[in-house]
């Protein structure tokens, strides 16, 4: 270990001893454990307030990462697409065959109009202002009083491309011609995510919200557990909320917060039975919707009533699965913004800037949900309105007054860093691994050298 740093840990028990304690056979990929000790010093503020740094982040690192566009099932038949916008620059998105899909530039190489302005399904790509048109494929197809344009010479008229791949579901594009290949970026990700299976999910439901803040500081509201002691107290008496386990491997990280396990912060210990309530959200007058035996563990229960749930529809692979991927929060992150769940919790977010504001963000939710029978078509995306809150997206179901009370911090956290006189943000050197993580990725993105 490094001065200043003794690998100190939470007291209580530490997820890999609660993996001992499990009920099933806990799989390979979460006894993995990789920390990497990244430093103590404090991250820059410019990078959640400078325009400078905004503009540097979309130079180097918008423009060059691979970038999690949309799912596969947003676009199943030829001809689909959907507009995936990145500050300012705005990508047509499209199968353009039942094997390929393509990101085009959504704009004309006559005088740059969008080609598109909604998502929609087309038969070939024309212009709107003066009717050029493209194949889906992307080479020129007509040119209105073509005798006007005798120097447009076809093969200089096909429409750019950016480099595009998919991964479990998910399509991912990188702007960047000299970029590695995705599978090369992802490194040993999707081999995590075998036994979960997000290819065979569908977008149970989508929903997004503008947020008046950096969308580092929306994205870093989900990246640590310490959070949870001032702003989810009710949570407390089942979340092992200190006792997360950070790990870090180059371009994918993970946070996994056990549930069914109480908070090592709390003054006192909670009772199996209390800690079911918590869970629940179940008032002590009233008997909770899992009922508990007198000598079995909350956590026990708790992943058996989860199995129960999910065996109609994922079948008998529920009874392979251990309590720890059915209680946890098993939070992965892909730089630079994206974060695909484990276990049967469903949720992927993304958070990227709103448009060319580095003050305002995009933070969406997605549900992938395992189904039976054919596959049910994703979600439309629930688009909340500036006056709403996550409680107005029912579909989220306990998780919307949760996400309120992550979203009651964001836009002061953006408040407090504009008027501050400190030059950086201070983070622990463990819980908080994973924002420290994403800062010195994007340090050595955008070339500045600390
Ligand atoms: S700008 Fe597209 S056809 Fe003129
Ligand atoms: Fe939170």
């Amino acid at each position: 270990m490094s001065e200043g740093y003794s690998g100190a840990r939470s007291p209580g028990i530490s997820y890999q001893e609660l993996l001992d304690n499990d009920t099933h056979e806990v799989p390979p990929v979460l006894r993995l454990e990789a920390e990497e000790y990244l430093g103590s010093a404090d991250v820059d503020i410019n990078h959640y307030i400078s325009r400078e740094f905004h503009e540097l982040e979309f130079e180097h690192v918008w423009r060059k990462v691979w970038q999690f566009a949309c799912r596969e099932d947003d676009i199943p038949e030829v001809g689909d697409y959907v507009i995936y916008e990145i500050v300012r620059d705005s990508w047509l998105v499209m199968r353009t065959a039942p094997d390929e899909i393509k990101a085009y530039p959504n704009a004309c190489l006559h005088r740059g109009r969008r080609l598109k302005d909604h998502p929609g399904q087309c038969s070939e790509i024309r212009c709107p202002y003066h009717g050029y048109a493209w194949t889906l494929g992307g080479e020129l197809k007509e040119v209105p009083a073509r005798w006007d344009f005798e120097h447009v010479n076809d093969e200089d008229f096909s429409l750019p491309e950016a480099k595009v791949d998919t991964w479990a579901g998910f399509v991912f594009l990188n702007a960047d011609p000299d970029a590695e290949s995705l599978a090369d970026y992802l490194g040993d990700l999707p081999e995590h995510f075998e036994i979960w299976d997000l290819e065979n999910r569908y977008t149970q439901l989508h929903v997004k919200k503008i947020i008046h803040a950096n969308w580092k500081i929306a994205q870093e509201a989900f990246c640590e557990a310490y959070h949870v002691n001032a702003t989810h107290p009710q949570i407390l008496a089942y979340l092992g909320d200190t006792n997360s386990q950070v790990d870090i491997w180059d371009n994918f990280s993970r946070a996994i917060t056990p549930g069914g396990t109480p908070s090592p912060l709390l003054e006192w210990v909670p009772t199996q039975d209390e800690m079911m309530r918590a869970m629940t959200d179940t008032r002590h007058d009233e008997p909770t919707p899992i009922p508990l035996t007198e000598d079995e563990s909350m956590r026990a229960a708790g992943a058996e009533a989860s199995r129960d749930r999910w065996r109609p529809i994922a079948g008998d692979r529920v009874d392979t699965m251990s309590d720890a991927e059915m209680m946890d929060n098993l939070d992965y992150t892909v730089f630079p913004n994206f974060h695909p769940w484990g276990g049967f919790n469903r949720i992927v977010y993304r958070f990227r800037p709103n448009g060319d504001d580095h003050r305002s963000s995009i933070m969406e939710v997605l549900f992938l949900a395992p189904y039976a029978g054919e596959k049910p078509a994703p979600r439309p995306i629930h688009f909340l309105e500036e006056h709403e809150s996550f409680t107005d997206a029912p579909e989220l179901g306990t998780l919307g007054k949760v996400f309120n009370q992550d979203l009651f911090n964001m836009a002061r956290v953006q408040q407090g860093l504009e008027t501050t006189r400190k030059p950086g943000v201070t983070l622990g050197n463990y819980q908080e691994l994973k924002i420290r993580w994403i800062h010195a990725k994007l340090d050595e993105w955008c070339g500045v050298y600390t």
